[in-house]
């Protein structure tokens, strides 16, 4: 059976990534969806406790099973499930994969919940994505001041305790829209360790948004203020990829950034525009035009389905 676990295994023998794109509403979903279509590319739909609780269970689910139903190579993600009751919350839900984030935690702890999780949903038939290590950055019920990367003579131990299917690690990316201030750059040294440490291991990168200018300035045209906006270099994410086990990559900042600047732009540049479809519809085109292209640059996923 084609499911998640097929698809890590592949991208891990033939050096591609599942993008991990996160939606919150119909629009984005669909934005996604009929990128992977297009492009006979797997990928996951994640869904963050933020954006359950907005959207609400029954209508993730059905956006959800809309989505796997006209692209059956899409795979519902739990992004950042905070704790052990979401994470089964998730699972009961039918979701194919939840992260578990205790990176907050102590290393025991963290094993702990972790493992819990871990225990139950793979009763289930469900994967688990653990963290190590915190990735700094602002999002709904994670913050993060400053980056704690991975400690690699850590992760063999925290993978055979808890039983994870894919680990997190933080090298140097970060969430949002304002990932540097110095030096863009990742920790391949880190990488390489961890490794080392757990050959032939599925990795994931979260903060993985590249942040580009032709994104930010269309915001800003269009009468927002994003300053000093900045993302992860397309050329170190396809490194990560084609030299590295990282088969997993996060992105919601730039599929925000796609949306609000297309929705932006409709609704300055015809003021009389009441209708909801019009600018929304755009707002989804732009999302599908974005993963089309991270899937051909740098998830290179295309035709892997
Ligand atoms: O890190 C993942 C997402 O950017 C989560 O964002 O919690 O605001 O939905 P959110
Ligand atoms: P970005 O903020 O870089 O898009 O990262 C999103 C993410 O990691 C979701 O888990
Ligand atoms: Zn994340």
């Amino acid at each position: 059976m084609k499911n998640l676990k097929f698809y890590i295994d592949k991208a891990l023998k033939q050096h591609f990534a599942l993008g991990a794109l996160n939606f919150s509403n119909m629009e984005s979903s669909q934005g996604i969806m009929q990128a992977c279509k297009n492009l006979k590319s797997p990928a996951i739909i994640s869904v963050s406790e933020g954006a359950l609780e907005y959207m609400g269970a029954e209508f993730t689910m059905a956006i959800a099973y809309a989505c796997k139903k006209i692209c059956p190579y899409l795979f519902l993600h739990l992004d950042h499930g905070k704790s052990y009751t979401v994470c089964k919350q998730a699972i009961d839900l039918g979701f194919d994969s939840v992260m578990i984030d205790g990176s907050s935690l102590s290393f025991k702890d963290n094993i702990a919940l972790t493992k819990k999780v871990a225990c139950y949903a793979h009763k289930k038939g469900v994967l688990v994505e653990g963290e190590l290590g915190q990735i700094k950055g602002i999002e709904d019920n994670v913050v993060a001041a400053e980056n704690h990367f991975t400690d690699p003579t850590k992760a063999k131990e925290f993978v055979e305790k808890t039983g994870v299917d894919m680990l997190a690690v933080a090298i140097g990316t970060s969430h949002g829209a304002y990932k540097y201030q110095g030096k863009q750059t990742l920790r391949f040294d880190i990488l390489k360790e961890i490794e080392k440490q757990l050959p032939d291991f599925p990795l994931v990168l979260h903060g993985a948004s590249s942040v580009a200018k032709t994104l930010v300035e269309q915001i800003n045209n269009y009468g927002g203020k994003l300053e000093n906006a900045i993302g992860i270099p397309t050329k170190l994410l396809v490194k990560a990829v084609k030299e590295h086990n990282v088969i997993k990559i996060n992105s919601d900042t730039d599929l925000r950034l796609a949306m609000t600047g297309k929705v932006r732009e409709v609704l300055t540049t015809k003021p009389s525009e009441f209708d909801p479809r019009k600018f929304l519809g755009s707002g989804r085109n732009e999302i599908t035009k974005l993963v089309e292209n991270k899937i051909k640059k740098i998830f290179l996923s295309e035709n892997k389905a």
